[in-house]
């Protein structure tokens, strides 16, 4: 692992395990109050299926997973949760156990980047605000076509993905590093998308400008990132 890597994944694991320690879910003001709303918006494409098998990647500590699992609980259903943190994963688990879904949620301890995506296997592969931590680009275009392909007819993909990303100390307006590993600009998302699930019926596209400030390590960053929403389905 070269050394911009190793210091962003450093830092990323700092501020995700003081927040994912500190912050309960949905019982908080940050993101972790909710899960977002395209994920709302979607799950109602599978109100008719008896089984569902969804994968998370980049799960977190399950904001978007426990809700389905909610939804679903008297269905089979089985999430499988990836995330990087052990500590994701325990608080992922023990949200599970407290909201009686522990059954439906698979927690998984490990990369994006060596989770095998089976051929066929999902209904539902989300990546929120993720699929752009993992190594490198050419992992990143890997990754999608292991989605596509890991989708079963009708399967839908939910992407969130942070693009064209700068980041300055809010004090001093000095450039600081994106934590982001793979910091493309919008452009070259949008058409790797387009070129991936070319054959996919596209649901929902849109590109949202957002700016905030963020605790880094020793000083505040002002982000500003395009968030890029996809979200597509399998058709014959
Ligand atoms: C911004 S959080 C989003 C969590 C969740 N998707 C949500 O929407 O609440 C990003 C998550 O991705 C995980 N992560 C970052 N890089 C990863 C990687 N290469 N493989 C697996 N998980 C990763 C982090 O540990 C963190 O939990």
């Amino acid at each position: 692992m070269d050394e911009r890597l190793a210091r962003i994944r450093e830092n990323e694991r700092k501020s995700h395990t003081e927040i994912f320690l500190g912050e309960k879910l949905y019982d908080t003001d940050s993101w972790l109050k909710k899960p977002i709303r395209t994920v709302k918006e979607i799950v109602s494409v599978f109100d008719e299926y008896n089984d569902l098998h969804v994968l998370d990647l980049g799960c977190g500590i399950g904001r978007n997973s426990i809700f389905i699992a909610e939804k679903f609980r008297d269905k089979k259903c089985i999430i499988d949760c990836v995330d990087l943190l052990e500590i994701a994963v325990d608080k992922l688990s023990q949200n599970a156990k407290d909201r009686g879904v522990d059954s439906i949620i698979n927690g998984v301890v490990g990369s994006i980047e060596e989770y095998r995506i089976r051929k066929d296997s999902y209904d539902l592969i989300m990546a929120v605000s993720a699929l752009e931590h993992v190594e490198t680009s050419d992992v990143f275009c890997r990754k999608l076509t292991e989605i596509k392909d890991g989708l079963r007819q009708n399967g839908v993909v939910c992407l969130v993905i942070n693009s064209d990303v700068s980041e300055y100390n809010a004090k001093t307006k000095e450039q600081a590093e994106a934590q982001f590993e793979v910091n493309l600009p919008t452009a070259v998302i949008q058409s790797f998308l387009a070129e991936v699930f070319d054959d996919f019926c596209v649901l929902k596209k849109s590109v949202t400008r957002q700016e905030y400030d963020i605790p880094r390590e020793g000083f505040i960053s002002h982000l500003d990132t395009s968030v890029i929403t996809f979200v597509a389905q399998k058709k014959v």
